[in-house]
């Protein structure tokens, strides 16, 4: 996928798996996209096709059953399947947010929800710390950008020469003389792939070597920036404290004394937050959130238990969570599948609100298309572990490409009469054993001989369309899309698009 500058997110050829009782199960294969700043991309696709378990891979919280089989999650360049467990939790904890569809899983029920909003800004509360990271960022993440891409375009070769081999070994009745040429050709490639790892290596390793020089010297820069913080404000705390006590002293009224003391306790505190965040700053800043996310009266609400909250309000504590650490991505899966229609509403208005106001890229979850179209500024459909067509919003309602993405648009149900007009026949595949070729063949009246044999690349429909179905390739016979699709388009073109459905 092109690089972008405004990228914050990449996933690339994601793969992954789990282990169980019936066999190895394919969730997630071969995955890729990007989230660039400040977009709402969203992922829909019937249930099981993958969405969740793309999501908690990025969050770094898969069963432990999964198996990553291959693929990179770049967080601005950074491989978050690579970074130790430190970087990765300070990533994935401060600059990722996540929230659920059950908000009730998510909240401890036995914990009043001001500390359970308090506790995450506690984890992190060394300023001092948080300075440092933030002097080092730029270098430390060139560093390990630097290592990352190396081993990206490594892996990327030995995977063209793993698919060579396997395609050679697959050959049937080939000749001893096919067979020489052909282990041949193998040996030649092995060696160019020896080649280009070595050179790769060294023109990266140079590379890191200078970037980790820069980044020792910014360290240690850091590292005196941050003492000589310490030591201005301790200095000038310890100054302000020694006059308060000399004042203190010479105060003879009992009403002076009581100010005084509370000055003094006031300087005290003014100076524990510039070190970290402390109790009442963490109060006062979970009570600004909660009046943010739309909680009233949050200073009586503070005190209370989730149980003590209506569904719609507890995923509105679960939003105020996630917000704590200031993300820069915030992943919605299905928050609000579990709510009903105008709290569903509700909470999508807030999510967007927030989302602007804080300048937040966002991956928004859904098996609804109706919820998309208030939604996304991307879409990408996502059909048995694969993304099957992505485009921009209005690629996706106005000129839908695959199939799949037909079937989802017949199945929103009508703005006007509320009715599901067609529901998509057959349930998906068995991941155990996915289907060759295009997985939604067997429930596609579209499909062709050749989709059931061979998965169908990326056909290009624009710069920012593609999708992922034989029936763009030139060879196939032209299709229209089915009628119903079509006249929804035309309606919503003439109306307004927007459907407050309930699934
Ligand atoms: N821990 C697990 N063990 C085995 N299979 C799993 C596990 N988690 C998810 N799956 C399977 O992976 C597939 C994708 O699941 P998921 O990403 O949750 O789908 P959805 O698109 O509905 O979010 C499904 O077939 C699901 O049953
Ligand atoms: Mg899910």
């Amino acid at each position: 996928m092109a690089e972008n500058r405004d990228t914050v997110l990449s996933v690339e050829n994601l793969v992954i798996s789990f282990k169980t009782d019936h066999g190895i199960l394919r969730a997630v294969r071969d995955v890729s996209f990007d989230l660039r700043q400040g977009e709402t991309l969203c992922i829909v696709g019937e249930s099981g096709s993958g969405k969740s378990v793309t999501s908690k891979a990025i969050m770094g919280i898969l069963a432990n059953n999964a198996i990553i089989e291959g693929g990179h999650i770049l967080y601005r360049g950074e491989n978050l399947l690579e970074v130790s467990e430190d970087e990765f939790y300070k990533i994935r904890g401060h600059k990722i947010g996540m929230i659920f569809q059950d908000p009730l899983s998510s909240l401890n029920p036995i914990v009043k929800i001001g500390k359970q909003i308090t506790e995450a800004m506690l984890i992190n509360s060394d300023k001092l710390k948080t300075m440092y990271n933030d002097l080092i960022s730029d270098d430390l993440i060139r560093y390990k950008n630097t290592l990352a891409k190396m081993n990206i375009a490594i892996a990327n070769e030995r995977k063209k020469l793993d698919a060579l081999v396997t395609s050679i070994r697959a050959k049937e009745g080939r000749s001893a003389a096919e067979k020489a040429q052909d282990k041949d050709l193998i040996r030649r490639k092995q060696a160019e792939f020896k080649a280009f790892e070595k050179e790769t290596r060294e023109k990266y390793l140079s590379k890191a070597k200078e970037y980790k020089d820069i980044l020792t010297e910014s360290e240690k820069r850091a590292k005196k920036e941050v003492a000589a913080y310490k030591q201005k404000v301790t200095e000038e705390y310890k100054e302000k404290e020694k006059a308060l006590k000399r004042k203190l002293a010479g105060e003879t009224t009992q009403e002076g004394r009581e100010r005084l003391q509370k000055e003094l306790e006031a300087e005290k505190e003014a100076f524990e937050s510039c070190l970290r965040i402390t109790k009442a700053e963490a109060k006062r800043r979970a009570l600004q959130i909660m009046k943010e996310v739309g909680i009233p009266e949050p200073e009586k609400r503070y005190n209370q238990y989730p149980f003590e909250f209506s569904g719609g309000m507890r995923q509105r504590i679960v939003i105020a969570i996630a917000l704590t650490a200031s993300p820069e991505i915030l992943i919605c899966d299905e928050p609000t599948t579990a709510l009903d229609v105008t709290i569903q509403a509700q909470i999508l208005e807030l999510i967007n609100k927030i989302k602007a106001e804080r300048n937040l890229s966002c991956i928004f979850i859904t098996h609804d298309l109706g919820v998309v179209a208030n939604m996304a500024d991307r879409v990408a459909v996502m059909y048995a572990g694969k993304i099957v067509e992505y485009g921009t919003t209005d690629e996706i309602f106005f000129d839908p490409r695959h199939p799949y993405t037909w079937a989802l648009l017949s199945s929103i149900p009508d703005v006007d009469s509320k009715e599901r007009l067609e529901a998509i026949p057959g349930t998906p595949p068995d991941m155990i054993y996915p289907p060759k070729g295009d997985a939604f063949a067997l429930r596609s009246k579209y499909a062709m001989n050749i989709d059931f044999r061979e998965q169908p690349p990326f056909f290009k429909v624009t710069d920012t369309h593609y999708a992922a179905t034989w029936l763009l390739d030139s060879h196939a016979p032209k299709v229209e899309m089915p009628k119903i699709v079509s006249e929804r388009i035309k309606n919503s073109l003439e109306g307004s698009s927007y459907d407050q459905s309930e699934t």
